[in-house]
């Protein structure tokens, strides 16, 4: 039954590609392009819904927040991300920056060395890639949303704009701040991305980096082990 069923509706399908593409199969080995043309045809026709089928489940899996109770420790409520900040050839800037999900947004605390007092510039870059002694390889500013370079508080910005980090007279620049764009999933999902501290100062305006200079300090964002955490 079910195999003439198959047998009948290709057998319309060809009847149909044939009537569709007749000035087209001239030429070649008809069975196989009347094949290949029924099938989008059919598709075509019949409003088949397997695009939206085929792209739906790619769009739900950075949201399957639903199934989070499921995993028990890998619950994103649960999981910290960790950059080990190293510094750039020629330079000392050092340190550990975790990351949280919180009510609000995004918690990002740690503690950054050896920069020089004052301001820099603290941005995720698109590329966890620290092979280059001075951190270019980590690409430009992440920025998943095409839009300018901005600061932390713009509604439009890069959603690696993390604005400035101030070092005191030691150097050293304890941070601990909520941000709103950032995410453990989906398209601003931070997770292998760069982060980068900068030799000077963000402006928060020039395109598109806020003019910050070199690159100090580099790191790859990952999942932070939990035993290190306590
Ligand atoms: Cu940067
Ligand atoms: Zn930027």
């Amino acid at each position: 039954m079910k195999s003439r069923l198959l047998t009948s509706s290709l057998i319309a399908i060809f009847a149909l590609a044939a009537a569709t593409t007749s000035s087209a199969a001239v030429n070649g080995p008809g069975p196989t392009s009347v094949k290949h043309h029924s099938k989008l045809d059919l598709s075509a026709l019949l409003g088949n819904d397997k695009d939206t089928e085929s792209s739906s489940p790619a769009d739900a899996t950075p949201g399957d927040g639903h199934s989070h109770a499921d995993h028990g420790d890998d619950s994103s409520a649960d999981v910290v991300f960790i950059a080990v900040i190293s510094p750039t050839a020629g330079n000392e800037a050092a340190g550990t920056i975790y990351f949280q999900k919180v009510e609000g947004g995004m918690k990002v605390w740690g503690t950054i060395e050896g920069l020089t007092p004052g301001d820099h510039g603290f941005h995720v870059h698109q590329y966890g890639d620290v092979s280059a002694a001075d951190g270019t390889s980590a690409g430009g500013h992440f920025n998943p949303q095409s839009q300018p370079h901005a600061g932390p508080d713009d509604a439009h910005r890069h959603v690696g704009d993390l604005g400035n980090i101030t070092a005191n007279e030691n150097g050293v620049a304890e941070i601990s701040f909520i941000d709103n764009e950032l995410s453990m999933e989906g398209k601003n999902s931070i997770l292998g991305r760069g982060l980068i501290v900068h030799a000077d100062a963000d402006d928060l305006t020039s395109q598109p980096t806020g003019a910050a200079g070199p690159r100090v300090g580099m790191a790859v964002i990952g999942v932070a082990n939990p035993k290190d955490l306590q």
